[in-house]
């Protein structure tokens, strides 16, 4: 018996199709722009079952910043499940946790002189600000929180409600409230005194804004478009919340750990914030783990008010205490981020120098290009991909193309990727720069 001619209709699209496309949702996005299978990663590359190799400027969106598959994390990862040890365990104490939590504490907290609780809220980044929001809101007693314009905080409902970005927002399916935008630095490009609408708004009962609980504050607006905050502006937020008694949030899952040169995004401006969110290469292996700090008089939770199954993930306690020991012993990953960043913001700003209008935004190794034209960065990223590297965009409307190679890129490879980059560039501008020659 013939099959009926909608059924016949399915089969056809289904050869055309692969599973990614048959059952995997709608919604899926980083496999659209980057249309192949991997199948293996090391270090700065990744190798499709096709075999063709990628350079990788995107780092599991900052996930993988000590680079895929590290030996060094590795091997005791690996070790660590061959033993029989616990896996799983929610909040139980573990030898595992045990252990990251004293390397925290010796190797992060007490030589910046940070006085911090941990908390591990559940393993994403989204996870932690939840628990920020929730924690600030209940020591303050207030309900509203300060953001700012482009912010992104993740994709739960308390995260959305202090992201700018109006597509991700209208997912929600909710209203979002109890929160206002402000502008971040940079936003209004001088054109207005620094805090000016929020010090006035704080200062003025009639200004119709509820005074906050909390600001939550990204230093380098990893999805937003890479606006990165200046030391003065984050030491004037920081101020304008003291005087106010309004608790700081430094949302630190992207820009933290490294990423802008040291552990912590906010110590060049010597900041302490209240509350502080980690997440994304807190395990250093790409392994879910997330964690929420805050000053110790704000710990007030009741035991279980937040819980969660997937607290304590022991494989990436194991791999996030291997990365702490390795990278984080002495000064030496942050001379090296600080040397790459700068051949990075180097070659960026000859690429950028080919268009009119065309500017290097961000900070350390979490850099990229802001493109007038629109269209122009989404398209780079195609090229590039092309070429054989991974490169993302940022922004409202993708108009920053974002470069976010793994703190331990060998320099070779960053020079390679940012020509790469230069020719996906001048492919779509016209153009040509050659970055080869910096040193
Ligand atoms: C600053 C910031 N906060 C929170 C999140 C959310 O993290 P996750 O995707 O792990 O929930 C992200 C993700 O990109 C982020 O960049």
């Amino acid at each position: 018996m013939s099959e009926p001619h909608h059924g016949r209709g399915i089969e056809r699209r289904k050869a055309q199709m692969d599973i990614f496309e048959i059952l995997e949702s709608e919604v899926r996005t980083y496999c659209r722009t980057w249309d192949t299978v991997f199948e293996r990663a090391s270090g700065s590359t990744l190798y499709s079952e096709d075999g063709r190799d990628y350079l990788d400027f995107f780092s599991g969106a900052g996930a993988l910043n000590y680079g895929h598959n590290n030996p060094d994390l590795l091997r005791p990862l690996v070790e660590y499940l061959l033993s029989g040890a616990i896996v799983h365990s929610l909040d139980m104490k573990t030898v595992a946790k045990r252990r990251f939590l004293e390397t925290f504490h010796e190797l992060i907290l007490r030589p910046r002189n940070y006085d911090y609780k941990v908390m591990f809220p559940g393993p994403t980044g989204t996870n932690s600000v939840e628990a920020a929001l929730k924690l600030a809101r209940k020591v303050t007693g207030r309900t509203h929180i300060v953001s700012f314009t482009n912010a992104f905080h993740g994709m739960t409902l308390g995260s959305l409600s202090v992201t700018g970005n109006s597509m991700k927002r209208e997912g929600a399916g909710v209203p979002l409230t109890n929160t206002s935008s402000m502008p971040y630095d940079g936003f209004l490009d001088g054109e207005a005194a620094d805090f000016l609408w929020l010090r006035r708004a704080l200062q003025d009962s009639g200004s119709g804004v509820d005074k906050p609980a909390a600001v939550i504050v990204e230093t380098v607006q990893g999805e937003g478009g890479l606006r990165a905050a200046r030391a003065s502006w984050l030491r004037g937020l920081a101020e304008l919340c003291h005087q106010h008694g309004i608790l700081l949030i430094v949302d630190d899952v992207q820009a933290g750990c490294g990423r802008t040169g040291t552990f912590f995004s906010f110590e060049d401006a010597g900041i302490t914030p209240d509350i502080v969110c980690l997440s994304k290469s807190i395990s250093g292996f790409g392994l879910p783990l997330s964690l929420t700090i805050f000053k110790p008089e704000l710990d007030i939770w009741k035991p279980g008010e937040h819980n969660g199954t997937f607290r304590g993930h022991n494989p990436a306690f194991v791999t996030g205490t291997a990365a702490l020991e390795h990278y984080w012993q002495d000064r030496r990953l942050e001379s090296k981020v600080a040397g790459l960043a700068s051949q990075l913001h180097e070659g960026l700003s000859q690429i950028a120098a080919r268009t009119e209008g065309a500017r290097v935004r961000g900070r350390g190794l979490l850099a990229g290009i802001y493109y007038p034209d629109h269209e122009v960065a989404g398209k780079i990223s195609v090229e590039a991909f092309a070429r054989g590297l991974l490169v993302e965009t940022s922004g409202p409307d993708g108009e920053v193309i974002k470069t976010m190679p793994a703190l331990t890129i060998e320099p070779g490879d960053l020079l390679k990727g940012l020509d790469i980059l230069a020719d996906a560039a001048e492919s779509v501008t016209g153009g040509k720069v050659s970055v080869k020659s910096i040193a």
